[in-house]
């Protein structure tokens, strides 16, 4: 595999590693903040983005390239309001998005074409997942200010439950 390439999906291991990280620290702030039903989602939410870094790791293995485990870094955890972890979710799926495209355009520039088709699963997924972000920040816009509402909203979240990602190695 070509370096830059290897060097990228090593570095994404990480980087979804430290999702998982950042998720988990804003399920543990709506908990606290007894919003249990947002703590689901987001700790449903950090169990997906471990699993996008075991794929990556597969990945990798599967073309005999060794994976060295980096630290995490530490997440912010204070968030001024229960909206703010929404908006700061979203503008991570957003960075998130740039980074696996960066990987595809240097697997494009050099015609990796098999690590072009294995990322094709995680472009689509990113579509999703910002699309998931964007929906529950009109959610509380909509429904946040009014006590009755949330406590709706809440219960709608705490709904989610986990599903394994839809791409296997
Ligand atoms: Fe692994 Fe939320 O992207």
């Amino acid at each position: 595999m070509n370096d830059t390439v290897k060097k990228l999906l090593i570095e994404q291991v990480n980087k979804e590693f430290y999702s998982a990280y950042l998720y988990l620290g804003m399920a543990n702030y709506y908990i606290d903040n007894d919003l249990d039903g947002f703590g689901n989602w987001y700790n449903i939410q950090a169990q997906e983005e471990r699993d996008h870094a075991l794929l990556f790791i597969k990945y990798l293995q599967n073309n005999s390239v060794p994976v060295p485990l980096e630290a995490i870094e530490r997440p912010d955890q204070s968030y001024a309001s229960p909206i703010e972890p929404l908006q700061k979710g979203l503008e991570h799926e957003r960075y998130v998005t740039s980074l696996i495209h960066n990987i595809y355009d240097a697997a494009y520039s050099i015609k990796d074409f098999r690590t072009m088709q294995f990322l094709d699963w995680f472009v689509k997924e990113q579509g999703e997942e910002e699309t998931n972000a964007d929906s529950l920040i009109k959610k509380y816009r909509l429904y946040g200010d009014d006590p009755k509402s949330l406590y709706l909203l809440n219960q709608e979240l705490a709904g989610r439950v986990y599903t394994a990602p839809s791409l296997t190695l």
